[in-house]
Order: structure tokens, then sequence, then C-alpha cells
């Protein structure tokens, strides 16, 4: 078993991760600040040290917990924030990332695992589904931002032998997505659905995205531990599933009628993606397995007995 730093321990995702790797035996140490994710996330088992990942005491943090891998999820994910404030996007994206980086080269750490995104560094993409040999043409800050940490892996494994799995996560949805944020559909629908609300549709709905439920990518992470090393992997079905698509089904699943609203579609969001998972699937033996109807039951049901 292993000792392993998640950052943003606190947020939807890694919260789920913790949870998972405290279930399969390993120790966790968590590093976030709270800026968007909760305390209630925060396994009881873990270590949690509440603390910005540009802050340089981690390097305290690093000393005393001496972690065989860190799990790098902390980030500004809300892709209309990093265009209202590229400063602060680029701020926590890359110089908190170097931080980290920085901390593992020092304190050997054997393996980071990163999270960048396959839904935003693309940009509009010329062919699907999206696979790895796809152009890279960020259309938000928030997609330079995760993809310039990229490079820096690149660079920290060619000049100091450390070791990187990237993993580009498609749309995650289920259980502590926060229906409150700009990001995450799903979450958004269900909680206005079960509060008898109209959830709003952004442009015609008929935007494309490859969604993913969040024990599946969990899953991913998990096998970085041990294969991966060196790969830049994307994450996905390979389906692309429309937002009227998702109010149907949420629709029924919640017994809902009402048709939804529709306003003018948003800056920096782009039209259609999903995204190749087959090298995921040769390099990790990564398969995404929980259905999209059968992920949106599970983040209903879970909506509607804690967060309802
Ligand atoms: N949700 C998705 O569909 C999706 C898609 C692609 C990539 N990602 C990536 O997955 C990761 C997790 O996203 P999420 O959806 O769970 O979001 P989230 O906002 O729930 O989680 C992010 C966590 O990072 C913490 N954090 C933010 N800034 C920090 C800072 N400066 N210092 C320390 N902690 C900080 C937040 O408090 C939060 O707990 C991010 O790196 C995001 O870019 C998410």
């Amino acid at each position: 078993m292993s000792k392993i730093l998640v950052t943003g321990g606190a947020g939807f995702i890694a919260s789920n991760l913790v949870d998972r790797l405290i279930a399969e035996g390993h120790e966790v140490v968590i590093i976030d600040n709270l800026t968007t994710g909760f305390k209630e996330n925060i396994n009881k088992k873990a270590r949690f040290y509440e603390i910005d990942i540009r802050d340089k005491k981690i390097d305290e943090i690093f000393a005393k917990e001496k972690p065989d891998y860190v799990d790098h999820h902390a980030a500004q994910m809300d892709v209309r924030k990093s265009i209202e404030n590229p400063e602060y996007d680029a701020d926590v994206n890359i110089l908190g990332s170097i931080n980290i980086l920085e901390n593992c080269r020092k304190h050997k750490v054997k393996k980071i695992i990163y999270i960048s995104t396959g839904g935003a560094i693309y940009g509009e993409p010329e062919y699907f589904p999206v696979n790895e040999k796809h152009p890279i043409n960020p259309v938000c800050h928030y997609g330079v931002s995760k993809h310039t940490v990229e490079h820096y892996l690149f660079l920290y494994n060619y000049l100091y032998n450390l070791n990187f799995t990237v993993l580009r996560y498609p749309n995650v949805f289920g259980p502590r997505q926060n229906p409150h944020g700009e990001a995450g559909v799903n979450a958004i629908f269900i909680k206005k659905m079960l509060s008898g609300e109209i959830p709003v549709i952004y442009g015609d709905g008929e935007q494309l995205r490859d969604y993913v439920y969040v024990s599946d990518v969990v899953d991913a992470n998990i096998l970085a531990l041990k294969k991966g090393d060196k790969k830049f992997c994307n994450l996905g079905w390979g389906i692309g599933i429309s937002v009227n698509q998702i109010y149907s089904t949420l629709q029924k699943i919640i017994k809902f009628s009402e048709k939804p609203e529709y306003a003018p579609a948003r800056l920096g969001e782009i039209n259609k993606i999903f995204i190749d998972g087959s090298l995921a699937a040769k390099e990790l033996g990564w398969y995404p397995k929980v259905s999209f109807e059968e992920g949106l039951s599970k983040t209903t049901e879970w909506f509607r007995n804690f967060r309802s």
C-alpha cells in the first residue's frame, strides 16, 4: 500500500478518488484550499491540509508526509471564469502546478498523475472522436492553462526523471458535482428539476459532449498508479450526447414534464466534442463501465438523498 497526496481532494472528482484509495487500503493526504471544495466531502480517514497549491509552505507538508505518489486534481476549472480572469486561471493552474512539480522533484515522489482536460484542450475538433494525435488548439484560457502543465510534466521527466501519467478527462458527472457552479450541466439540471424549477439550455441544446461517470474516471487514476508511465491519455466513450438528450433522459428519470427554457450560447464553449479513449484502453486497461442512463439515475438518487 502507498501514501498518496491528492490535491483538490475536497472537490467533486478527487473526493470520490480519495474514498476509493482509502477503501483500497492506501494512506491519503489531501491538499485543498476549499475555494470550490467542501469540508463535508473530505474522507475522515484522510489527513487534510487546508492550503493553496501556490503556497510555498506545501514544501513542509511534502517533507513531513513524504508521499509516494501525487494525484493532482486541484485547479480553477471553470471555463467562463478563466475568460473573465485569465491571470487567476493561469496563476492557479500553471504556477500552482509548478509549485506541486517542484515539490515532487525535491521530495522524490515516485510518480505524479496529472488531470488535464480532453474537453477543453483540442478546441473545435477537426475530426471525431478526438484522439491524442488531434491538434491542440484550445479556445479558452482554461484549456491553455491545463495543457501548459502537460509540457512541464514532459520537462520534469526529461530533466529529473519524474514519472507521470496525464489523464485528459471528458465531461465527468456524478455524486458531489456542484449544482451551483457554472460547469456540470447534469448536476444543475437534476437539482433544478428536483426542486420543480425549469432548467435553462444555452444555445440550441444540440452541443455534443462525452459524459463519463465519476467512478469510471476514478478507475483510471487507480490504474495509473501502476501503468501508463509517461503517457498522455484521453478518457471517453467516443460518443457525443446532446444537452437536449440529457434534458429528455432526466425528464423520464425524474418525471418532470416542463419544457426547457432556451438562452443564447456562451463565449468560449465549443460546439461538439467527444473523445477517443482507446489509448487509455491500451496503456491502462481502462474502459468506462457505467452507461450514461445508469449514471444519471445514480446521480439523481444521490441528489435526492443528500442535496435536495
Ligand atoms: N468536472 C469535469 O467534467 C472535468 C473535466 C475535465 C477536467 N477536469 C479536471 O478535474 C479536476 C477536478 O475537477 P472537479 O470537477 O472535481 O472540480 P472541483 O472544483 O470540485 O475540484 C477542484 C478542487 O480544487 C480545489 N482548489 C481549487 N483551487 C485551489 C488552489 N489554488 N489550491 C488548493 N486547492 C484548490 C477546490 O477547492 C476543489 O476542491 C480539475 O483539475 C479539472 O480541471 C474536470
